[in-house]
């Protein structure tokens, strides 16, 4: 593959969760009071997991840690099983000692969204900015809910899903109409601004972005490709994602 960028291929799934783990493990031992970008969807699950057993073994300690997530589904109440509060609050925040007013998700029922995308930006700025970024990528090379687009807006915003998000979350929901169309995301300057950034991507249905990620030209057409230009990029893969 063409472009050098820190790339490690696990042999599957949980090896890349383990690994993941590690990189955030140690971020957080030298930064006792960091800021932690955070993603959902299926791949980071194993990640969580494993951040989890860490915390029961004594081995980390998350109460001084502030957490932002990098998106939401709007309009979604956060009790709803499927917004990503829930799914933040299942996998990792009510399972270690990270304090929970310091955990921040995009408010998926903000009246106004477009005032609440700001507030949620300078919020992090005040915060003093995100230290580590965790990121997954959709099939189509999204990041976030950053879709494929002509050009990638800056800050968190909202947009609307594209059709082929709607199905691949699809999984999760009763049905496809039960997919909110659109979500509050941080937007490309948000993540591009972190100090450091770790990718996951896991399986073949992920091949397409990866290799996108390694080979394609720069293009916001695969929102993906543009995270090479950030100075502390890291890809964890698996052999499926990387092969195909
Ligand atoms: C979702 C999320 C992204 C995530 C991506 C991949 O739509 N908004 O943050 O990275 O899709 O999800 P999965 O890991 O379930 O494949």
């Amino acid at each position: 593959m063409g472009i050098r960028m820190p790339i490690k291929v696990c042999r599957d799934y949980n090896e890349m969760s383990r690994a993941a783990a590690e990189i955030v493990a140690d971020h957080i031992r030298n930064n006792p009071r960091g800021i932690l970008g955070l993603a959902t969807g299926s791949t980071p699950e194993g990640l969580y997991a494993c951040l989890v057993e860490k915390y029961k073994s004594g081995e980390l300690d998350f109460s001084g840690i502030i957490s932002y997530n990098l998106d939401e589904y709007y309009p979604i109440e956060p009790d709803n099983e499927q917004s990503y509060r829930c799914f933040m609050d299942r996998h990792l925040f009510d399972r270690v000692n990270i304090n929970k007013a310091n955990t921040f998700v995009p408010d998926g029922t903000a009246p106004a969204p477009d005032a609440f995308c700001r507030a949620y930006d300078e919020q992090i700025k005040a915060a003093g900015g995100i230290g580590l970024q965790l990121l997954g990528v959709g099939r189509n090379g999204h990041i976030g809910f950053n879709e494929p687009a002509d050009e990638l807006i800056g800050g968190t915003h909202l947009t609307e899903l594209t059709e082929s998000t709607i199905k691949a979350n699809s999984r999760f929901f009763a049905s496809a109409d039960d997919v909110p169309r659109h979500a509050i995301t941080m937007g490309i300057d948000n993540i591009m601004n972190a100090g450091g950034v770790v990718l996951l991507a896991s399986g073949k249905d992920k091949h397409d972005a990866l290799t996108a990620l390694l080979n394609a030209p720069e293009t916001p057409h695969i929102p993906v490709t543009l995270l090479r230009r950030h100075k502390n990029l890291t890809v964890l893969c698996d052999e499926d994602a990387y092969y195909g």
